[in-house]
């Protein structure tokens, strides 16, 4: 990652201007993925009742389509309602593996208010791949995306 900022605002503008949300979700995954050599999986899940159902994502095919709030990481990072880095994901007991050569994840809500609307989960095959850096950068593309997801349908 060169420079967060730059690429944060790169894609807090592909968010705004894309076609509809779903466009967006596409929009910011797909930059994430291209801007961040240390993210090998970055998908996005939306809250769909108790459930996180994967939307777009970058990256192997994860098993883990739908997950329970009360499970994962993912599910704990919903229920927190704020964001979690895990160093090593073989020992974090709550960890759902979703490919073997993963070793660090973090995880970012998609808040709209204190409403959780989704959230950006990212994998790496590096060990203690992710910090502050990251977080800031999660969390502007997250609230850029709640936006989106937020705004009625363009029916013009
Ligand atoms: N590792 C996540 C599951 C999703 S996969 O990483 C894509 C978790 O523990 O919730």
């Amino acid at each position: 990652m060169s420079d967060p900022l730059r690429l944060q605002a790169t894609i807090r503008d592909a968010v705004r201007s894309a076609p509809s949300a779903g466009a967006a979700l596409e929009r910011a995954v797909t930059l994430l993925a291209e801007g961040c050599p240390h993210f090998t999986w970055t998908g996005i899940y939306l809250l769909e009742g108790d459930e996180l159902v994967l939307g777009p994502f970058v990256g192997t095919p994860s098993p883990h389509v739908r997950i329970p709030l009360g499970r994962g990481i993912c599910g704990a990072a919903a229920t927190q309602k704020a964001a979690i880095i895990v160093d090593d994901v073989n020992a974090d007991p709550r960890y759902l593996a979703c490919s073997l050569e993963t070793k660090s994840e973090i995880v970012v809500p998609i808040m709209l208010g204190d409403r959780v609307l989704g959230e950006i989960d990212v994998d790496s095959d590096q060990p203690a791949a992710f910090g502050r850096r990251d977080q800031a950068l999660l969390e502007g593309v997250a609230e850029a995306l709640a936006g989106r997801l937020a705004a009625p349908p363009d029916v013009s």
